[in-house]
């Protein structure tokens, strides 16, 4: 590899929901940046809010230090999109304000730390002249074009943790468990879960179930002398009749454009309000028909939160620190991504809108089928 740019400004920010891991990644970009001397990092506050309104921190030896374990972000994120800016109760195309940012604060990259929306908004952004590499961060692990992204570790942790505390309550009581995980378009953490927490049943959006079928498998095990059971329920988990009514209108958008493809979207949306999570409701039916105690417990933003596991401080840092040598190479318009225990670079546009679902016939799948968990289909 032939190293080129040695000096100049690098702008940092993190997008979306924050990630266990995204303080390493910031240690790790912004510590081998600075040990050169001639690199500067500014951090950007919120998102892209920050560079938008120009609020931003420099992201010096002091300022990186102590970090590594952190949860969260020290910068701060949010969810606003450059085009799209909610400002006074609406929402503004602010993208012309931020390309003006990136040129006031000498910028030579900036470096976006974020999931599926973080990579459109970037790609925008670059299509728009910046130079601009995004790293792979969300619970969700639903990217494409890299083996896996940092915060899924931690989150599958937590989520283990609490499967396992609920054996036991469950157990004693001989009550059907629901956990409901994060996850609102793909199972990959419901799933890993699931499988290595033990749950008798685990439902995944990819996977659509009946309450039927998921009662039938209960009572199975009843008639197996089980008194317990554990329901490892992904947010977004959906049944059949929600999924065949959204896959009737996605068949539709394949054509359709403009003000039909709005109308489509929006019907969508509806239908995932209706039929997503709804494990309480869940909960209620599957009670009726198994007449066995059931009892929900919802882990969202828990599974978010507090320190990053090795796993990820260690996907994060080579990630964060090999994002340097992408930006000396004066290589834009890529997401680093992780191949297994090195780096590459993907270019945006083809990883850009696609999420990595849970293939129904993933070896993690099989084996939870093998060992007799519902998928409650
Ligand atoms: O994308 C990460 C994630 O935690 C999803 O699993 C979840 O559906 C969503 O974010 C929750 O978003 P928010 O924190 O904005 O409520």
């Amino acid at each position: 590899m032939v190293l080129k740019k040695r000096s100049g400004h690098i702008g940092v920010l993190t997008s979306g929901g924050d990630t266990p891991g995204l303080n390493a990644a910031i240690r790790g970009i912004g510590k081998t940046a600075v040990s050169e001397g001639s690199f500067q990092v500014i951090g950007f506050k919120d998102g892209f809010r920050g560079l938008m309104e120009n609020r931003s921190v420099r992201l010096d030896n002091q300022m990186l230090s102590g970090i590594l374990t952190l949860g969260g972000t020290i910068l701060g994120t949010s969810r606003d999109k450059p085009h799209k800016m909610p400002m006074g109760g609406k929402y503004v195309d602010m993208t012309d304000v931020i390309v003006e940012n990136y040129h006031k604060n000498h910028l030579d990259a900036l470096v976006c730390l974020g999931g599926g929306g973080t990579l459109k908004n970037a790609y925008r952004l670059a299509q728009n002249g910046l130079n601009v590499i995004t790293l792979p961060k969300t619970i969700d692990n639903d990217i494409m074009g890299t083996d896996v992204t940092f915060g899924f570790d931690t989150a599958l942790g937590i989520a283990v943790d609490a499967i396992d505390r609920l054996h036991s309550t469950a157990s004693s009581h001989h009550r059907i468990i629901i956990v409901e995980i994060m996850g609102h378009r793909v199972g990959w953490l419901a799933l890993g879960a699931g499988l290595a927490g033990g749950a008798d049943a685990i439902l995944i959006p990819e996977i659509p179930y009946t309450i039927d079928k998921l009662a039938e498998s209960i009572l199975e095990r009843v008639s197996r002398g089980k008194r317990f059971s554990i329901v490892a329920v992904a947010e977004g988990a959906i049944n059949r009749t929600g999924a065949n009514k959204i896959r009737a209108i996605e068949k539709k958008m394949v054509e359709a454009e403009g003000e039909e493809l709005d109308a489509l979207k929006k019907q969508v949306k509806q239908l995932d309000q209706e039929y997503r999570g709804s494990t309480i409701q869940m909960a209620e039916e599957l009670q009726q028909i198994t007449r066995l105690e059931t009892r929900v417990t919802i882990l969202g933003h828990l599974q978010r939160g507090g320190t990053p596991s090795a796993l990820d401080r260690l996907l994060a840092t080579r990630l964060g620190t090999n994002t340097i040598d992408y930006i000396r190479n004066e290589q834009f318009g890529i997401m680093v991504a992780v191949d297994g225990e090195r780096t590459k670079a993907v270019p945006m546009e083809e990883v850009v809108g696609r999420i990595n679902y849970v293939p129904p016939d993933h070896p993690w799948v099989i084996s939870a089928r093998n060992l007799d968990t519902s998928f409650g289909d």
